[in-house]
């Protein structure tokens, strides 16, 4: 226990310190360019940033993501991260509740989420490995209003001592869906689902996942500097970035619910997932990083300006609400592109939508 206590406070230090990002200077976010219309017929108070989903209501299409808890650094930050929620009316997620189902001392360090933000939407979150009775009691844990299951495979492997054997995962998964009656959101941690895992998860009925990509925090990095060897920093670049992760989902936009994670830099990247059809966006490592270098309070500010630029650009496109951007043009550039052209995936689908305004 106290090993795994000792994990979760490296993980921050490590998801905070300036290499914890893949190395790679671009992201792919830049590769998609919103085409500028000049006559929106809009202004800035027509837009609303609020979401209506199966299950869920949200007053922004902003969330953060699963992150802490499990020991005592991590439960304060839990707290403040709580705390900016209820002020900003994000939902929130709670890092993986392993460690609160099997030592009840380490309960409370999830439980102040629910404590500070009584009427807040917060996400369970545990492995896909634990069994039923896990899943309903991590919900219970924090009377939670969905449960996110993460699928962390690479950071497993490259964890000294991690998981090796991913067998049952998706019966498992199965299991859970259907004995569980809120939204039971499929979650990566950083390396981008593909249209496989996304169809296998649709066919067991998973209704909901979190696409969250590569471009922010690098869980084989992270767990790589708690190797005595360091021998996988070559894997860096393994998985798909958020932008080409949406890309692969774009075919089950209508028939799931899909939220994008993973190095979101600031409201533009939020606009631009969810132009590609992401009903909500998750922030992980760069709240932490506001949180702990900067103090709750600004945290909060910076989260309410995010929510202001979006409505901004909004306005540029023409926007009123988040479905309508999915009616804004938007061109897919570089590898992005070519990454769409080997997967079959048809680019003027998004690069051509004015014309059917
Ligand atoms: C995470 N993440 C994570 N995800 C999850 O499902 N369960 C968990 O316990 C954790 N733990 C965790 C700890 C820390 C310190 C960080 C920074 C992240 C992954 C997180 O939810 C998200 O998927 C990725 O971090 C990508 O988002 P960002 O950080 O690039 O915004």
């Amino acid at each position: 226990n106290k090993m795994r206590e000792k994990r979760k406070d490296e993980h921050v230090q490590l998801a905070i310190s300036p290499q914890s990002n893949s190395s790679l200077p671009l992201s792919h976010f830049d590769q998609l360019l919103f085409v500028h219309q000049s006559l929106p017929n809009i202004g800035f108070n027509d837009v609303s940033l609020k979401v209506n989903i199966q299950g869920l209501q949200l007053d922004t299409p902003m969330y953060i993501n699963a992150m802490t808890g499990g020991s005592k650094m991590t439960g304060e930050i839990n707290a403040s991260l709580a705390k900016i929620a209820c002020e900003t009316g994000m939902a929130m997620a709670v890092g993986s509740q392993h460690a609160g189902l099997r030592n009840e001392t380490l309960k409370e360090t999830y439980q102040v989420v629910r404590k500070s933000n009584p009427k807040g939407i917060i996400f369970a979150n545990v492995g896909a490995d634990v069994p039923l009775d896990f899943a309903l009691r991590a919900i219970e844990m924090l009377e939670a209003n969905a449960l996110q299951i993460h699928l962390n495979v690479p950071q497993e492997l490259v964890m000294p001592e991690g998981e090796r054997d991913f067998k049952g995962w998706l019966q498992q998964i199965e299991q859970v869906v259907h004995h569980i009656d809120i939204p039971v959101i499929a979650k990566e941690v950083g390396f981008g689902m593909s249209k496989e895992t996304i169809r296998l998860l649709k066919e067991i009925g998973v209704q909901y996942v979190d696409v969250s990509g590569r471009g922010g925090t690098n869980f084989i990095h992270i767990e790589n500097q708690r190797r005595e060897h360091r021998e996988y920093e070559y894997l860096q670049g393994w998985g798909q970035t958020t932008p080409i992760a949406l890309l692969e989902a774009h075919e089950y936009l209508n028939s799931m619910i899909v939220f994008a994670s993973g190095g979101v830099r600031n409201p533009l990247d939020v606009v631009k997932c969810l132009s590609l059809g992401a009903k909500a966006v998750g922030l992980a490592s760069p709240i932490l990083k506001i949180l702990l270098k900067a103090g709750v309070e600004e945290a909060i500010e910076e989260m309410k300006h995010w929510q202001e630029q979006i409505k901004t650009i909004c306005t540029m496109l023409g926007a009123k609400n988040i479905d309508e951007l999915r009616n804004c043009s938007i061109v897919i550039t570089k590898e992005v592109r070519e990454w769409c052209e080997a997967r079959g995936i048809d680019i003027t689908l998004f690069s051509q939508r004015s014309k059917q305004r």
